[in-house]
């Protein structure tokens, strides 16, 4: 079970392919510390769009006609170069068996040259995930793994996210969504993963399939404090973007309207109104006072329930606020005598999607800030798909500062909220400085593994 002997300036190639991204990255270390040489997405959501999310079926498939291209341009960009095709492709684009036919074939050779030259370790995704998703990456990653007799690292999708914040406070050559695909800028910018991380650390995962709380004891110990009991965050945005017909993947979409809504009609904290005991005039909306409304649009003062807020445990539910907005809007739409969402005015919806982002951020808030005062955490981790909501994480953020500056707040870096390969390998980076590696034979796949 425990490794080779350990050389210094390791490179691993990780792969991750749990939902619906095909990623890769390649770690490398330098003066003691992971730095992420290549970080390569190949997003399927114009793909799982079409049918409003996520069919797993699809998925594999598409992981399929992506795995070798992702893992080939990770590898090229690594060591500085460009995969020449890379340059055709908007960021996050769909590589499919079209793409793959396009790229030149020496390319490839030189791909798997550095594979086995340059890359020591391997690390997978291993669990939790959609079944057929994950086995892709899986069996690309132990194939290697055997092929070429390296050790391999399993890991849990979570731990990934949480280690995603530990490539935070960097300066990152990240191209921004909407951009061309682009390597290394320059070889002495790469972005730096921070070593001084305090334990214990408080970790918030939320994605589409997950909502955690987790206190982080050290490297590699984990309690699980809490889970949702039914919807993750990401799935009842994506649940009520779709009620809205808003599109997938739901949450940009609602926190776009919600956004749009607070700007018309700033939403003030109580607490903060309280402390700063400025006499702000409180219309009726619940919860909320309203600092300034032109008296032709009033909001309608739509509230929706926090369920197990104000309970003593640290777990989460959302499938009941995703019902009392189903149930809003229906009610609405007989009100108003209207034969579809498409009916509804935008402001309405605006005002449904502020609603339910009030209700989530103030459900993850209290929870969050409950674990901060019984477990005294050094630093709180918000991460996973839904943290690239710049709303939660500043009011997150806030209430923990409010209660205690010295506490440090950590979310990962622009382009990597979301499921990405680097975080795969930063965590399977900490497992090898352990010494805790695998052969190809003894990994486990597991679609519900815990963490
Ligand atoms: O971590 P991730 O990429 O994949 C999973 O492991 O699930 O998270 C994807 C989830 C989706 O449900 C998506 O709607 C949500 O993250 N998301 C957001 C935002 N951006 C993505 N949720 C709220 N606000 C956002 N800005
Ligand atoms: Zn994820």
């Amino acid at each position: 079970m425990f490794g080779y002997a350990m050389k210094n300036n390791l490179k691993i190639l990780a792969i991750e392919t749990s939902c619906d991204e095909t990623a890769a990255a390649v770690i490398g270390e330098e003066n003691s510390r992971p730095v992420i040489l290549s970080n390569i997405i190949s997003s399927q959501i114009d793909l799982h769009a079409k049918t409003g999310g996520v069919v797993p079926e699809v998925a594999s498939r598409a992981h399929m006609e992506a795995i070798v291209l992702v893992v080939s341009m990770a590898l090229i960009q690594s060591v500085g170069d460009e995969f020449l095709i890379s340059n055709q492709f908007p960021i996050n684009s769909q590589f499919d068996n079209e793409t793959v036919k396009q790229s030149n074939n020496e390319e490839y050779q030189k791909a798997i040259k550095i594979l086995r030259d340059e890359i020591d370790y391997i690390a997978v995704t291993a669990g939790p995930g959609l079944i057929g998703s994950l086995l892709i990456g899986f069996n690309a990653a132990k194939s290697i793994a055997y092929a070429l007799d390296k050790q391999i690292i399993p890991i849990n999708h979570i731990e990934g996210h949480i280690y995603s914040a530990l490539a935070s406070r960097v300066n990152s050559w990240w191209p921004v969504a909407g951009s061309q695909l682009s390597g290394p800028q320059t070889t002495n910018h790469k972005p730096q993963a921070t070593g001084n991380w305090k334990f214990p650390t408080l970790a918030l995962t939320v994605s589409g399939g997950h909502t955690s709380l987790t206190l982080m004891k050290d490297h590699g110990v984990y309690e699980q404090i809490g889970a949702t009991l039914d919807d993750a965050v990401g799935e009842a945005y994506d649940k009520v973007a779709r009620l809205l017909n808003l599109g997938y993947p739901g949450g940009p979409a609602i926190s776009k309207l919600a956004e749009q809504f607070r700007n018309k009609f700033p939403i003030i904290n109580y607490q903060l109104l309280i402390k700063s005991q400025l006499s702000i005039p409180k219309n009726k909306y619940s919860n909320v006072a309203i600092k300034q409304c032109s008296n032709k649009e009033m909001p309608l003062d739509i509230s929706f329930p926090r369920p197990i807020m104000n309970d003593d445990t640290f777990n989460f539910s959302f499938s009941g606020l995703k019902t009392a907005v189903l149930v809003w809007v229906k009610k609405y739409l007989v009100e108003n005598k209207l034969d579809s969402v498409d009916q509804i005015q935008m402001g309405v919806k605006e005002e449904v999607a502020a609603a339910f982002e009030e209700a989530i951020k103030d459900v993850l808030a209290t929870k969050t800030m409950r674990a901060v005062k019984r477990f005294k955490p050094k630093a709180v981790v918000f991460a996973g798909g839904v943290s690239a909501n710049q709303y939660l994480r500043s009011q997150i953020e806030l209430g923990i500062k409010n209660y205690e500056l010295g506490i440090g707040f950590l979310t990962p870096s622009s382009g990597m909220f979301g499921d990405n390969a680097a975080m795969i390998g930063l965590a399977a980076y900490h497992h090898i400085k352990r010494g805790d590696t695998r052969k190809w034979n003894e990994i486990e796949i597991d679609s519900n593994l815990e963490l």
